[in-house]
């Protein structure tokens, strides 16, 4: 694990002023940001490119998932942004992760490109319905174990998953754990959830951080006691 902090605040908001300020008063307390799907469906490229100057990594959160072709023409096109990291579905299969593997490697080979597993809002009963027969932790592990064979870098996983995937796969592979709630906070539509310090403890690499800091009462206080948790004292 790294010594850098692990938590990448999730800015989910479709106001750019508000993420700007935002990310500029948590900054100083986190170790990257995340933009996703509702950022960047209002802000697009140019809203990517506004958080440069924080001198944080991007985690591109846009969870690809479409034919080998179209992927691969997105991940190159998301890599070009300058992120550090972008993501696909696992599910997508084998062609496209590989194909979303080697368009980012083809623009920069130090960007890395992890696959979505099963989403944390999902519990067992979702993924039934969805005529998802293994548990969500079989699953995962099927498609971390997928991802490492197509050449990715990691997955994105909840806590609860990371023995499995550590045990399975070993420490050269980056697990991306969204699903973190500091005890206290609201649960929001997350259900496999666990606490900052312990999912750092189980192995987790990156930390994805949401609602826990930017929508506290006080998201600086937020985001430096979470970072306080976890060894980085700060002022
Ligand atoms: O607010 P909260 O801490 O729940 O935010 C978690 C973030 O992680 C959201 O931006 C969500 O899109 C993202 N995410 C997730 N589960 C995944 C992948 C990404 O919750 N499997």
């Amino acid at each position: 694990m790294s010594l850098s902090n692990p938590v990448y605040v999730a800015i989910d908001t479709p106001d750019l002023e508000y993420a700007l300020s935002l990310a500029g008063r948590i900054a100083p307390y986190v170790g990257g940001l995340k933009l996703g799907l509702e950022f960047f469906s209002a802000h697009g490229p140019d809203g990517v490119r506004a958080f440069a100057d924080f001198g944080l990594p991007i985690f591109l959160d846009l969870k690809f998932h479409d034919i080998p072709n179209t992927v691969a023409g997105a991940v190159k096109a998301a890599v070009q942004l300058g992120v550090g990291i972008v993501n696909v579905h696992a599910a997508g299969g084998p062609a496209m992760l590989t194909a979303a593997a080697e368009a980012a490697r083809g623009v920069n080979p130090r960007a890395k490109v992890i696959a979505v597993t099963v989403l944390t809002s999902l519990n067992q009963a979702d993924l039934l319905a969805v005529g998802q027969i293994p548990s969500a932790g079989e699953q995962v592990l099927r498609l971390a174990q997928l991802t490492k064979s197509c050449g990715l870098d990691g997955v994105v996983c909840s806590a609860h998953e990371i023995a499995a995937i550590r045990a399975a796969l070993g420490d050269d592979f980056l697990l991306v754990v969204p699903g973190i709630r500091p005890a206290g906070s609201a649960l929001g539509d997350q259900s496999r959830v666990m606490g900052p310090a312990e999912a750092r403890q189980a192995g987790a690499d990156i930390l994805v951080i949401g609602r826990p800091i930017t929508a506290a009462a006080d998201p600086v206080r937020a985001a430096r006691d979470i970072a306080n948790s976890l060894g980085f004292v700060m002022a």
